[in-house]
């Protein structure tokens, strides 16, 4: 989604920005925009193409300043298209740019047309320029301007200003969006994400909700919402420059996939050292955990998808209830609150704002003991949530979410795990085997991926398809809705999971010869049920593929394609199951050269409702 950078510094700043904005691209965006200021004069460039072709034209007109503000924007009013690309500027070269939604919009537009002001575009944001101009030209402080701004704005923003006549002065603020200043020798950056930064500076802190910032060539003033100058604190980065780069594969959502057992040894090395420690999850978990009585799960897409798994293994590890609510839905919905549950978050980039909406109505219901497992180290969603497990997968680029769900698989487990240790409900045994199979993870994860080249037949009699029906059982079940949204996001197929259970009120009437039906079939104690519902399927015409364990000697036959797994796994089971179907949504989009790594109208990081 949307991406801010921004910099003010002795040297020129426009590789700066286009650096950052090149490390943004993986968020997703449909066009992008920078300004800089020198000697007095403002200069934009707004391109709707790759950033590459941004960074072309400005060096085509030799762009230079020692201040700018950079943008990549995902359409939310008014099309993608140059004219209502970032940064938008009112009279007197003032430029914004913005991330976030502001809600009373329309009103402040017919306010500011009235006084005179001439809109170029449809956005939002160039409501923001204006109104700032407003002020500005009353008093010619654009700090007090962006204040007084600000007072009038409904809905999320961070927001960078400048004006021609100022060049030693960048404004920022934030509400709803997230926002953070690097400090270097050379300079004060800014930017929406840390990775936008890592190549210029690792030191880096975070505003807060309703923070300003100024930035000079001297140093930077934070004040909170009533106006009082405030610290933030400041923090080394532990992202890295270099993990960014794609080697020998054709896309990051194919290195990604390949990269799961080494995703997985990362984030299971903690728990292996530790054995199922709380302390693995913060300070204060041993005592939350063993007082919980249940577990609420609030995630999206693919994290979501997690937390149905783990709703399995919660219950039945930890013998306490837990309830999954998909976060865009919880945040409105009149629910009755379990104050003594443990409230988890999930998400691979920490900044999804439906998630981060959830988890603030919960903590407003009365929830007080809050955790998160995420991919990204100091991202909202840690900072907000009183425990965290941060999974490490390393930054995943491709929008379709791989190793971050197999690994937030693993945090799930161990949760479980350590819930049900905190309540004198786990039995030595099981944890010395559930460590065990911990341990073994990654070695038959890699045997899975060594079944590419199958999937890729299989690929190729999908791709010509334009419907797929997912089946799955218990907690395979989420398993096959996550192969589901694999294939729709990145092959643009329309596809759709079910219970197999399901199958015969309803969906059974769009089976016929054209559409294959995907089973994912381990080798647990409901393979014979399962099995039963897919002779419904073939009855009717319809083409099987099952993904099937190796020891249940599920057999091949006309109308049956079988894919053999390794032998079953037992309880890790979903995590083997999900990457063959990660590999088979990957090579059905290759064949249908589609945009893998950043699929239509998709973004990696949600950060609008
Ligand atoms: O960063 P998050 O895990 O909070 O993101 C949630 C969803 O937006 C995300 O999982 C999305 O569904 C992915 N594109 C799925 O591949």
């Amino acid at each position: 989604m949307c991406g801010i950078v921004g910099a003010i510094s002795q040297r020129n700043v426009v590789p700066v920005l286009i650096e950052g904005l090149k490390r943004l691209e993986y968020r997703g965006y449909d066009s992008a925009g920078l300004a800089v200021i020198d000697n007095h004069h403002l200069s934009r460039v707004r391109s709707t193409g790759r950033v590459k072709q941004l960074e072309e034209e400005v060096l085509q007109h030799q762009v230079k300043g020692s201040i700018g503000i950079a943008h990549t924007r995902w359409a939310t009013h008014g099309i993608p298209s140059e004219r209502n690309a970032h940064p938008h500027v009112s009279q007197d070269g003032l430029a914004v740019v913005h991330n976030g939604i502001i809600e009373n919009y329309e009103e402040l537009r017919h306010q500011l047309q009235s006084s005179g002001y001439q809109f170029t575009s449809e956005t939002d944001t160039e409501v923001i320029a204006h109104l700032i101009h407003s002020f500005y030209r009353q008093h010619h402080n654009l700090l007090l301007a962006v204040r007084e701004s600000l007072a009038r704005l409904e809905g999320a923003y961070a927001i960078a200003v400048m004006v021609e006549d100022k060049p030693g002065e960048l404004i920022a603020a934030r509400l709803g969006s997230p926002l953070l200043i690097g400090l270097a020798d050379d300079g004060y950056f800014l930017a929406s994400d840390a990775s936008a930064l890592i190549s210029v500076t690792q030191t880096m802190l975070y505003l807060e909700e309703g923070d300003v910032v100024e930035l000079t060539h001297n140093g930077y003033q934070i004040s909170n919402t009533m106006g009082e100058r405030v610290e933030r604190p400041i923090h080394t980065s532990e992202l890295s420059a270099d993990n960014v780069e794609l080697g020998p594969y054709q896309h990051y959502m194919q290195k990604e996939i390949a990269e799961q057992p080494r995703a997985i040894t990362d984030t299971v090395e903690k728990i292996l050292g530790l054995g199922f420690n709380p302390t693995l999850f913060g300070d204060s978990a041993q005592q939350i955990f063993s007082q919980v009585k249940g577990v609420i799960i609030l995630a999206c897409g693919t994290s979501y998808h997690a937390g149905l798994v783990a709703r399995y293994w919660l219950e039945h590890i930890t013998k306490l209830p837990c309830v999954v609510e998909v976060a865009s839905e919880y945040r409105y919905r009149i629910s009755v609150p379990q104050t003594d549950y443990l409230v988890v978050t999930i998400s691979q980039s920490g900044e999804t704002a439906d998630t981060q909406a959830a988890l603030k109505h919960a903590k407003s219901l009365g929830h007080r003991h809050t955790l998160t497992i995420c991919n990204v180290p100091e991202s909202a969603l840690i900072r907000q949530s009183e425990l965290a497990f941060l999974t490490r997968a390393g930054m995943e680029i491709g929008v379709a979410s791989t190793k971050a769900f197999t690994t937030q698989l693993v945090a799930l487990f161990s949760l479980a795990v350590v819930i049900a240790k905190c309540q004198d409900r786990l039995s030595s045994e099981n944890e010395r085997e559930y460590l065990d199979a911990l341990r073994r993870l990654p070695n038959k994860i890699q045997h899975v991926l060594n079944l590419e080249p199958q999937l890729q037949l299989w690929a190729d009699r999908f791709a010509q398809k334009d419907h797929v029906l997912f089946l799955g059982r218990g907690i395979h079940y989420p398993i096959a809705l996550e192969g589901s949204l694999k294939l729709k996001e990145i092959s643009y197929i329309h596809a759709e999971a079910y219970p197999a259970g399901e199958l015969k009120h309803g969906p059974l009437a769009l089976v016929d010869e054209r559409m294959p039906v995907i089973a994912v079939a381990p080798n647990d104690n409901l393979l014979e049920k399962l099995k039963s519902n897919l002779q419904e399927v073939k009855a009717r015409g319809g083409v099987l593929y099952v993904i099937a364990d190796n020891d249940s000697h599920f057999k091949a036959e006309e109308g049956i394609h079988v894919i053999r797994m390794p032998d079953h796994e037992g309880i890790l089971s979903p995590i083997m199951h999900v990457v063959p179907l990660q590999l088979l949504a990957y090579h059905v989009a290759c064949q249908r050269g589609t945009d893998v790594d950043k699929p239509r109208n998709l973004a990696k990081s949600v950060t609008v409702e």
